[in-house]
């Protein structure tokens, strides 16, 4: 029986809207400041779309940019699996949303629902479509458009001076070689789902919301922050370990580490931890902000674009977020 080819990354794009926000504008509108921004989280800016754009305006961009690099066209694709927090509508799904900006039809488009680590959730769905041979040709996102959610008052400020809008992609397809994607390494704890969630609209209200629950401000995102903090840098190399066990490796020989891109402090304290260099990891949580599903395919893209992934290179992405959920992959280039 013929061994299934790996799915490999056949490209990546990334977009993040026009209009940037900096910590002084939020300054303006809560009692923050940058000072405390920028030491708390390392994020300087962050950028917000105009009203009207959506999550799944933010992926056609980034898809269209992937498909480009991987020298490939929408109606080449064979499904999408699309990741985000934030969708477009309460449904159908956003990726419905994306396949028709993209102009295809009729091939399956579903949407992941993991939060700042749907990206790899997505992935794993994705590459196990590519490895099955049904479906060779995927289109894996990760979109969110945060501004729309949050509060600009005092109230919100933990979350709101953190989240920020963009879109990240990649192409997946039978690779060749040694090259792929290793493993996928997923975990959820949902007994500490109200540590980090969005209350409302739920289907759980008659009706789902009302001036009740938007007053009391239950249609924001409300997190435990110091309580994420902890979980974060303790799952994070946990699952770490277990991709590098899963494939035989050494810290050492992996090139690149990209993390989950929810607060630059998180992301040195796992690397210090673990003895990982600072010149192995890239963050770009200063000018981006928390994108959540959209942050690791952010990196990568930006990472593959400055040439710092050669072929050969051994990617480790890891991420961890609201459900609680984290997980790790290892790419090789
Ligand atoms: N500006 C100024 N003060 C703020 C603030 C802001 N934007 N946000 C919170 N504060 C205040 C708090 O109200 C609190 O005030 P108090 O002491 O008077 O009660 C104080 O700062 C300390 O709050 P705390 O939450 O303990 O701060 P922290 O050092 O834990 O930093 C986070 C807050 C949110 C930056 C940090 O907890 C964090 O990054 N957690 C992980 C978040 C995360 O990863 N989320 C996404 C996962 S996908």
């Amino acid at each position: 029986m013929q061994t299934p080819s790996r799915a490999g990354i056949a490209g990546t794009g990334m977009y993040v809207p026009p209009r940037v926000v900096t910590n002084e504008e939020l300054a303006k509108l809560m009692d923050t400041s940058d000072e405390w921004i920028v030491q708390r989280t390392g994020i300087r800016t962050r950028h917000h779309v105009d009203p009207g754009t959506g999550p799944a305006d933010l992926a056609k961009e980034a898809s269209m940019r992937a498909l480009e690099a991987a020298g490939l066209e929408a109606r080449d694709l064979d499904a999408i699996v699309l990741a985000s927090l934030s969708p477009h509508h309460e449904f159908p799904g956003t990726s419905a949303f994306l396949q028709a900006l993209l102009g295809i039809s009729e091939i399956p488009a579903m949407d992941v629902r993991c939060q700042c680590t749907g990206f790899l959730y997505a992935l794993q769905v994705g590459r196990l479509f590519v490895e099955s041979g049904q479906y060779p040709r995927v289109l894996v996102v990760g979109t969110e458009v945060h501004s729309t959610g949050i509060e600009f008052t005092t109230r919100g400020r933990d979350v709101t001076v953190i989240f920020g809008d963009g879109a990240g992609a990649v192409v997946l397809e039978p690779a060749e070689g040694e090259r792929g994607v290793l493993s996928v390494h997923l975990h959820t704890q949902g007994e500490f789902a109200r540590k980090l969630w969005v209350e409302a609209p739920g289907s759980v209200f008659q009706p789902r919301i009302d001036q009740a629950l938007i007053d009391d401000g239950r249609h924001y995102p409300q997190m435990d922050g110091r309580f994420v903090f902890k979980h974060a840098v303790t799952r994070m190399p946990e699952v770490m370990r277990e991709a590098l066990d899963k494939n035989q490796l050494k810290l050492e020989e992996i090139d690149l580490f990209l993390f989950h891109q929810a607060n630059l402090r998180i992301n040195e304290y796992v690397a210090a931890q673990a003895g990982i260099p600072p010149e192995k990891v890239y963050n770009n949580i200063e000018v981006y902000g928390n994108c959540s599903a959209a942050a690791i395919p952010m990196c990568l893209d930006e990472c593959v674009r400055q040439g710092r992934v050669p072929e050969g290179a051994l990617v480790l992405m890891c991420g961890f977020g609201s459900g609680f959920t984290w997980g790790a992959s290892v790419v090789r280039w």
